[in-house]
């Protein structure tokens, strides 16, 4: 097979993913991350449980779902990046704003993203290595090495390209993941805190579900976890051939997302109530309460707990290459570069950006993740939903996503021009003025 020249000028035909496992693997992939497990176990945790599960669900269903149809559909259609996508659909409206949001969006996550997933490599060496801690004194030079080891590993994978890196690796990383989830699992759940960690997870207390707080918690969640509202998926589409089903694979994405959330949080809660700790650890649970959980173990805790940050470390690394594609496709074609220089220079502005939180000045991982996940993801969301929505044409919609003039065509499109807008807007205004009342 010839191989297609990397460059960034649209006349050379642009890469495509080669199996038809290769799309659904590396969306996957690109969803299920430290939002999964960190994410989610945080704000499973610190929102009260079970409550927050159900509300999460919900949102699953009536946003995420119909949102990643939505850059699942404009992505191939328009073969093209996230800002591409828009100045082909609609040329010469103001759309293409959606999409350079979403590359803004992909700078801000890199920051942090990297920080954590270092983190992750440098407990995994540590447990590796018999410790149960990451030194105090280690200094923040030893942080910022690991966020570079991290980034590095990253820029390999996008400098490969869509199927020699991408798709390689996600072919490899997601099977391992997936059979490495259910092994922890299974441990997990023979600690002795199952019965309190299942119930707290899956017994909601009613009164909770009339939080506002805990719903737009809820909808940031899920935006993040499924890589919506920035143009990832948007991107990762624009690699499609015409020959896949679109509904069924959005289907499938969703469905293994959440259910490595869930898995995840059965193996961290049990775990959590049968040595004691509390649950509402937030950033601090997958850093610090599960380390010393660990550690409580005996035998096996070392051995888990290496198993455990590989695990993550896996899941980190594939959704980071996604976020580092949303702008090295933008840059290709923008600018001319080929995917090499593009991506060395948009980690190089990425790192630069995200030193500020390894040394722990100026601004740390929860604000950004708070101004992307709560505000830039959802904003985006809610211009996609419009986009296809009102900006396009009905029929070229239905036609492209597969939907056909169904009825669940019918109804995806009206939670696109109607529920999902009218809900995120909602959410949005109340979350403004929460945080102008409370702070981040
Ligand atoms: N979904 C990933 C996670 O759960 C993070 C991520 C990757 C992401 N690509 C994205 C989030 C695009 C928002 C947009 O960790």
């Amino acid at each position: 097979m010839a191989e297609v020249k990397q460059t960034g000028l649209e006349t050379q035909s642009r890469e495509q993913w080669v199996t038809r496992s290769g799309f659904m693997l590396a969306a996957v992939g690109s969803a299920v991350g430290l939002g999964n497990i960190w994410g989610f176990s945080h704000a499973l945790g610190t929102s009260g449980g079970a409550a927050f599960l159900l509300v999460y669900l919900i949102a699953i269903v009536i946003i995420g779902y119909p949102v990643m149809m939505a850059e699942f559909t404009i992505g191939r259609k328009a073969q093209s990046d996230a800002v591409g996508t828009f100045e082909k659909l609609a040329p010469k409206t103001p759309w293409f704003i959606t999409g350079l949001l979403g590359v803004g969006a992909a700078f801000l996550i890199m920051a942090f993203y990297p920080v954590l997933g270092g983190m992750v490599a440098q407990f995994f060496v540590v447990f590796l290595a018999g410790g149960t801690a990451v030194p105090e004194a280690s200094g923040p030079w030893v942080g910022v090495a690991w966020h570079l080891i991290f980034m590095i590993m990253t820029v390999a994978v996008v400098i490969l390209g869509v199927k020699r890196g991408i798709e390689k690796a996600n072919k490899f990383l997601m099977p391992l993941l997936a059979v490495m989830l259910f092994a922890l699992a299974a441990y997990g759940l023979t600690l002795g805190g199952a019965r309190d960690g299942l119930a707290f997870m899956f017994t909601p207390t009613w009164a909770s579900l009339g939080d506002t707080s805990m719903w737009l918690t809820a909808i940031g969640q899920a935006f993040f976890s499924l890589s919506l509202g920035m143009g990832a998926l948007i991107t990762y589409s624009s690699y499609l051939k015409q020959q896949e089903r679109l509904p069924g694979t959005a289907a499938g994405v969703v469905g293994m997302d959440t259910g490595i959330a869930i898995l995840a949080g059965i193996m961290i809660f049990p775990a959590v109530f049968a040595f004691g700790h509390d649950p509402a650890g937030g950033g601090t649970l997958v850093f610090g309460t599960l380390p010393a959980v660990f550690g409580e173990m005996g035998a096996y805790g070392g051995l888990f707990g290496a198993a455990f940050f590989f695990l993550l470390g896996i899941a980190a690394l594939s959704s980071a290459v996604s976020l580092l594609e949303v702008p090295v496709a933008y840059f290709m074609r923008r600018f001319n570069m080929v995917r090499q220089k593009a991506t060395l220079v948009v980690a190089t502005i990425m790192t630069i950006i995200g030193l500020p939180i390894t040394f722990g000045v100026w601004y740390d991982t929860d604000f950004v993740y708070g101004i992307a996940a709560t505000f830039l993801l959802p904003l985006g969301g809610l211009f996609i939903c419009l986009f296809v929505g009102w900006g396009w044409n009905k029929n070229e919609a239905l036609s492209s996503s597969d939907f056909g003039d169904s009825t669940l065509g019918i109804i995806w499109l009206w939670i696109l021009r109607i529920v999902a807008p009218a809900l995120i807007a909602i959410l949005f205004v109340y979350k403004v003025i929460d945080v102008v009342k409370n702070g981040f």
